[in-house]
């Protein structure tokens, strides 16, 4: 499947089968997680993946995450990102967000679903697992099999603005 076939196809899963991840898909998703691109290459970023019942309670305490068989907290550490000089400008939501899109992509990639979630409350992720606090959780991917029907990948001629909106050349 080609970028732009895989990146239409996406949408936001908010009801999941109980099928589990297998574990070759899981470790497929945090490699796209792995080789991607981080301000400087400092790599600022660490993983949380949960499978278990307790794990997945714990989250349902701050997020609700539609009973995903998966969800991956992806957090940003401050004592590692990148600070542009100029305005102090730390890279940590950009560089949490970009490990978390290519997994997002990479798992339609495999036929799963995946929702981004960043409604929830992050002093309770915090607490429930022991983050230390350089640790700051930014985004949370569930994933897992979609149930239900599928969204239309030929949406976005009315879910997004057209592309004469978005984009300017040379000037604004
Ligand atoms: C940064 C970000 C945060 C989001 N947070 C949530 C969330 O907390 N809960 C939720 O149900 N959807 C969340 N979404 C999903 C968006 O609502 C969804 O991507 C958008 O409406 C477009 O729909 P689509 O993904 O089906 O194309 C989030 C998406 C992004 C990119």
């Amino acid at each position: 499947m080609n970028f732009i076939e895989n990146a239409t196809k996406r949408y936001s899963v908010r009801e999941y089968t109980d099928r589990k991840v297998e574990p070759e898909k899981l470790e497929q998703i945090l490699e796209a997680a792995r080789v991607a691109p981080t301000a400087a290459n400092r790599q600022p970023v660490r993983l949380l993946a949960v499978q278990s019942p307790e794990g997945l309670e714990k989250i349902a305490k701050a997020a609700n995450i539609y009973r995903a068989p998966l969800a991956i907290i992806v957090c940003a550490d401050h004592e590692k990102a990148w600070t542009r000089p100029f305005d102090q400008k730390q890279t940590t939501d950009i560089d949490a967000s970009i490990l978390t899109d290519h997994m997002m992509l990479a798992a339609t990639d495999l036929g799963l679903g995946s929702l981004w979630i960043c409604y929830f409350k992050p002093d309770v992720i915090k607490e429930e697992f022991d983050l230390p606090d350089h640790l700051e959780p930014i985004n949370i991917l569930a994933i897992g099999y979609a149930a239900g029907e599928a969204a239309d990948p030929n949406r976005h001629g009315q879910t997004r603005i057209p592309i004469e909106e978005l984009v300017s050349y040379e000037k604004l």
